[in-house]
């Protein structure tokens, strides 16, 4: 059955070959997929239609890199940052302990909780990652629960050094390079590493993403959120489709990015709730770097699932312009996911679009703390909505 979307405020495709917001545009789906894009006057004839109400619609968010799996609460940790703590890796050790205790069931129901929200804050595909179990079962387990919610799951078994392993950092690689990889790569799409200070050295990080390449995964790396410490140039060696956090980032190292073609995934709710400084996107855009905006939700840096408001602070804090942000929201998030059935809104694509009560993506940024997504739909069914 054939739907038309019309009576749209501004129309945010991404697609290179239409203006950034095109007015009185029209679209069409059909079995979830889009068919046709144009003027409305030009519009086919449809068995059904959506009235957009003169709301702006733009795709579905891209949420390429998030942490759902665990259990515990961390809150006492962001409240005591903000009264002059500082962030440390050593923190995910708390979250460790309390999701190897916790039941399938409640790990499951902390994620339900956690993509629902994600759902109604216009996020259609999300990315999720294993890191809180750091044994081969656990974090096996957490992989299956994953894959119960998204196909874009990645193994981080090197999140931290687990406690057991604190005198022999190396044994623990070997034991991720080697059975805990052959337990979790079925149920993995991505391999990642935290390469960073009190995580792994960058020759511990090459390790794990050449075993993770050989298993058949793709490659992507947390790196320079505390400090730069050699990560770039592992993920161009490994081949890293997307590097994730840049908090910290060298002229030289913004070299290395744009030139293999690397997507720098920037997490700002990190840098708001960690109290860090922000990354200046305008580095990394004027070094021709494609650039993906995530919300990194996870219990200690980030405890966030609203897509819009990364946006505001990516605009705000980071110096993106409004298109820029969505962008990085919604195309740049399936580029960091290497994914080319979804972040755009044009013909072939999935029919995962967002319609706003406001008649600009302006809002997005304008009005935070108040989110104008009033209807998600993903491959053309409506899946969450705030319509009176
Ligand atoms: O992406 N940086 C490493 N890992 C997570 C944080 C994990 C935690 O603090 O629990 C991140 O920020
Ligand atoms: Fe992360």
């Amino acid at each position: 059955m054939s739907t038309l979307v019309s009576n749209i405020g501004e129309l945010v495709s991404e697609s290179d070959n239409l203006p950034a917001r095109a007015q009185r545009y029209a679209f069409s789906f059909d079995h979830g997929v889009i068919t046709w894009i144009g003027p409305e006057d030009q519009a086919p004839q449809c068995d059904d239609i959506i009235d957009a109400h003169g709301g702006a619609v733009l795709p579905g968010f891209v949420d390429s890199h998030a942490h759902l799996i665990f259990a515990g609460d961390r809150s006492a940790d962001f409240a005591a940052r903000m009264s002059g703590d500082s962030y440390s890796a050593g923190g995910i050790a708390s979250t460790v302990t309390a999701t190897r205790a916790a039941s399938d069931a409640e790990l499951r129901s902390n994620a339900q909780r956690l993509v629902g929200q994600m759902h109604s804050q216009g996020i259609t595909t999300l990315e999720i990652k294993s890191g809180y179990g750091l044994t081969v079962s656990d974090e096996q387990r957490a992989l299956r629960i994953a894959r119960e919610f998204t196909s874009e799951t990645t193994f981080l078994g090197a999140h931290v050094v687990p406690a057991e392993f604190k005198s022999d950092p190396d044994a623990y690689v070997d034991l991720v390079c080697g059975d805990m990889l052959t337990a979790c790569a079925p149920f993995s799409r991505w391999i990642d590493v935290f390469c960073d200070r009190g995580a792994f050295t960058p020759e511990q990080s090459a390790r794990v993403l050449l075993a993770g390449k050989a298993a058949g995964l793709k490659v992507r790396l947390h790196a320079n959120q505390l400090e730069s410490l050699g990560g770039i140039e592992v993920a161009a060696a490994c081949g890293a489709i997307s590097v994730d956090h840049l908090t910290f980032m060298s002229d030289m190292e913004l070299a290395v990015m744009a030139e293999n073609n690397i997507v720098a995934t920037l997490l700002p709710g990190v840098e708001f709730s960690t109290r860090s400084p922000y990354p200046d996107a305008r580095r990394f855009l004027e070094a021709g770097i494609s650039v993906a905006i995530a919300t990194d939700c996870n219990p200690g840096s980030s405890f966030i699932t609203s897509m819009p408001f990364c946006i505001a602070l990516a605009v705000r804090e980071m110096h993106m312009s409004v298109d820029e942000a969505v962008r990085a929201a919604t195309a740049g998030g399936a580029q960091a996911l290497d994914r080319h059935d979804v972040g755009r809104i044009e013909p072939g694509m999935s029919a995962d679009f967002l319609i706003l009560d406001r008649p600009s993506i302006d809002y997005l940024a304008y009005s935070p703390g108040t989110s104008p997504v009033q209807r998600v739909f993903r491959g053309g069914q409506l899946l969450r909505s705030s319509h009176e």
